[in-house]
């Protein structure tokens, strides 16, 4: 398998509380990667981190070779439920067509072309009917498709994404892992911080499994077995905070 991401020993704290430490490890193109591990194992840390908005201590990122800062117009990022204000007024139009200003600059109109290609995202999330609504109408799995329409928008060929699966229905999360084992098939590669155990052979190729540093990383059929799972979930100091 080809690598996409490759970090190389990175040490991240907040406030000189340490939060990663020592993660080497690499994601291949084109997968549906997993990032799993319990709460507070680092998980929104270390996708923070591939996408920069977080400054290590030390550590190395590379995308295709080159500082993840070059890649990041590539990258799709949807953040986790509770880092998003949904008070802002916004139709569902209107948020899906953020994704295009990736392209354009903030200060240049979208145009036509951008419209079609927010409303066929929408399309493709089943939302299209939804596109004059205000986002703070919708649930939360409705939510959750406009912004994977949004990061479909951007075009990116990246995409990541922090438990998108969290508290939405049935009926989203399959249509979200379809959408994904869709999108693979064209060539796009997924980074997922997934919260649940019991689907990431059904749902991924690819997995980490974290907790502070990398317990285990390859491919799911060859690391996603109960002993790497317990030493991740009930074995390693962070568990015992
Ligand atoms: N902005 C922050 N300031 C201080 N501590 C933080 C901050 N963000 C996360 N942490 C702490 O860092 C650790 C890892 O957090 P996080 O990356 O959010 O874990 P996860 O996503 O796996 O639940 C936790 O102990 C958390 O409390
Ligand atoms: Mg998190």
């Amino acid at each position: 398998m080809e690598t996409l991401i490759t970090i190389k020993d990175l040490n991240v704290a907040y406030q000189e509380k340490p939060a990663l430490w020592h993660v080497n490890m690499s994601i291949p193109v084109n997968s549906r990667t997993a990032i799993v591990g319990p709460n507070g194992a680092g998980k929104s840390t270390l996708i923070k981190s591939i996408m920069t908005l977080i400054k290590p201590i030390s550590g190395k990122i590379d995308i295709d070779g080159k500082d993840a800062r070059h890649a990041l117009k590539r990258i799709a990022y949807v953040p986790q439920k509770g880092e998003v204000n949904w008070d802002f007024p916004a139709t569902v139009l209107d948020v899906v067509l953020m994704g295009r200003y990736v392209h354009k600059g903030w200060f240049k109109r979208t145009n036509r072309q951008d419209a079609d290609i927010a409303l066929s995202a929408l399309k493709t999330m089943k939302m299209e009917t939804f596109r004059n609504r205000q986002i703070s109408e919708l649930s939360g799995g409705q939510r959750q498709r406009v912004f994977l329409a949004r990061a479909i928008a951007q075009d990116a060929d990246i995409y990541i994404m922090d438990e998108p699966l969290q508290g939405i229905d049935i009926t989203t999360e399959k249509l979200i892992i379809d959408v994904m084992k869709s999108l693979q098939q064209e060539g796009k590669t997924f980074i997922v911080v997934h919260h649940q155990l019991d689907t990431v052979e059904e749902y991924f190729d690819y997995a980490v499994i974290l907790n502070k540093t990398v317990i285990a990383e390859g491919s799911v059929e060859a690391i996603w077995n109960e002993s790497n799972i317990k030493q991740a979930y009930y074995e390693t100091s962070g568990a015992h905070e």
